[in-house]
């Protein structure tokens, strides 16, 4: 019974090899049309951002804020590609922070900076680079509006206005007067700028984390849709490949989508990244329980409730951790556990075996036969941590490319996203 029932699961969440070429063709239409401002899924977004030259320099505060942890850093730039980080602290973002309205969000914000601050020691003034990680339409460098939420962030009073405006009179109402904000970047586009910093050859950034998302430089002249002021003949586009909505979809996939709380939105974020595959996996193991294919009564209340196994749940288990004892629950036996384990390995298999396939459409709509060394800048948790994942995502890039993979290299690039916003910050004042 329960290997007719995992059969029937891994076919489902099958994405061959011809799945993920069908997928490319039309990622790369997708981005075609979000660069010329037609409809799509793929929103490509401007950032104001070309990769720096190395050379930046100084001392800069970099607030980065786009999971459930925000991480505020203090980093200095010596030039040549050397990064210092002075000081770094993380702060947890609550269900009840990230619910409330903008004032009290922002001002909580505030007050991490200020702590940060004052544990530092840091009076003297700072440059702001702000890491903002979600969808932003960006009219200068120095503001943007914000689309949608995603990730499960609900703060009321944000959506349709400028975060660089509410971020700064924040901080004024907090008396952080030795602050400036300069900057307002994405997660992949800081990670990006970070990796080149250190490697000109990457030319790709990826977050693999909560959420998911890609940026990478874009001749301007390729951007049709941008009527400004710009002085390089590249720029960053922010992809916002978690919209992307051309793939083939589970009726999990499809039920998980209609009870979220942005139905419709950010389809493929919710069938690769960190805040969902848990979710997916608990769907199924609710459903092997229906089926009386578990054992442990116990199970039940666990599977019951939405989000109730995280990713992070679902990681332990695949390194073999036991996470009910560790968790005082007793009696779940091995079968089940092991039921749970290769449910994990389909679903996180299927989202690595995407990711890649989603990288190699922006690597051939840069380099069309791939004749370029790529370096892909990566960070989140999914792909530093999930066992296998990295793996699945190599195998995936060989069967889509198998004479070329070895030019395409995945590098993890750590606090990617908040030090790149004070290299983009350094890189304003050297242009
Ligand atoms: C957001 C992106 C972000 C990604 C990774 C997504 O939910 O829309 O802007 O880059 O998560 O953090």
């Amino acid at each position: 019974m329960i290997d007719g029932f995992l059969k029937e699961i891994a076919n489902m969440f099958d994405f061959t090899r011809k799945d993920a070429c069908e997928m490319m063709r039309s990622f790369q239409i997708e981005m075609e049309n979000g660069l010329k401002g037609r409809k799509s899924s793929l929103k490509m977004l401007p950032s104001f951002v070309r990769r720096p030259k190395g050379n930046e320099k100084g001392d800069f505060l970099a607030i980065d804020l786009g999971g459930t942890n925000m991480r505020i850093l203090a980093i200095r730039l010596l030039g040549q590609g050397k990064i210092e980080t002075i000081g770094m602290r993380r702060f947890s973002l609550g269900k009840e922070i990230i619910s409330k309205t903008e004032d009290v969000f922002f001002d909580f914000i505030a007050d991490c900076v200020s702590a940060f601050l004052n544990e530092h020691k840091l009076d003297v003034f700072l440059e702001v680079g702000f890491t903002f990680s979600f969808p932003v339409i960006q009219t200068s460098i120095l503001s943007g509006v914000l689309v949608s939420w995603t990730k499960g962030f609900a703060v009321k009073g944000v959506e349709g206005h400028d975060v660089v405006t509410l971020l700064d009179k924040a901080f004024k109402r907090k008396g952080l007067e030795n602050l400036k904000l300069v900057a307002l970047a994405n997660d992949t586009v800081g990670t990006l700028v970070t990796q080149s910093y250190i490697n000109p050859l990457c030319d790709m950034g990826v977050i693999l984390g909560t959420g998911t998302n890609a940026a990478y430089p874009e001749r301007l002249e390729s951007i049709t849709k941008f009527k400004g002021m710009w002085y390089s003949e590249e720029m960053i586009i922010n992809i916002e490949w978690g919209g992307f909505d051309k793939i083939k979809m589970t009726k999990y996939d499809e039920q998980l989508d209609k009870d979220s709380e942005n139905p419709g939105g950010q389809r493929m974020e919710k069938m690769v990244s960190g805040r969902y595959l848990g979710e997916i996996a608990r769907r199924i193991m609710k459903e092997a329980f229906e089926k009386g294919l578990l054992g442990s009564k116990e199970l039940k209340d666990i599977f019951l409730k939405p989000y109730s196994l995280t990713t992070e749940q679902l990681s332990l288990i695949a390194s073999d951790k036991n996470i009910f004892n560790d968790s005082g629950i007793e009696g779940i036996s091995d079968k089940d556990i092991r039921l749970l384990k290769e449910i994990g390995q389909i679903v996180s298999k299927r989202a690595a075996r995407i990711a890649s396939a989603a990288i190699a459409a922006v690597l051939t709509h840069m380099d069309k036969e791939l004749k370029l060394e790529h370096v892909i800048a990566i960070d989140g948790s999914l792909f530093e941590k999930y066992k296998g994942f990295k793996e699945n995502m190599d195998t995936m890039m060989k069967e889509i490319f198998p004479n070329q993979a070895d030019k395409i290299h995945l590098s993890l690039t750590h606090d990617g996203s908040g030090i790149g916003a004070a290299i983009i910050a350094a890189s304003l004042s050297s242009h």
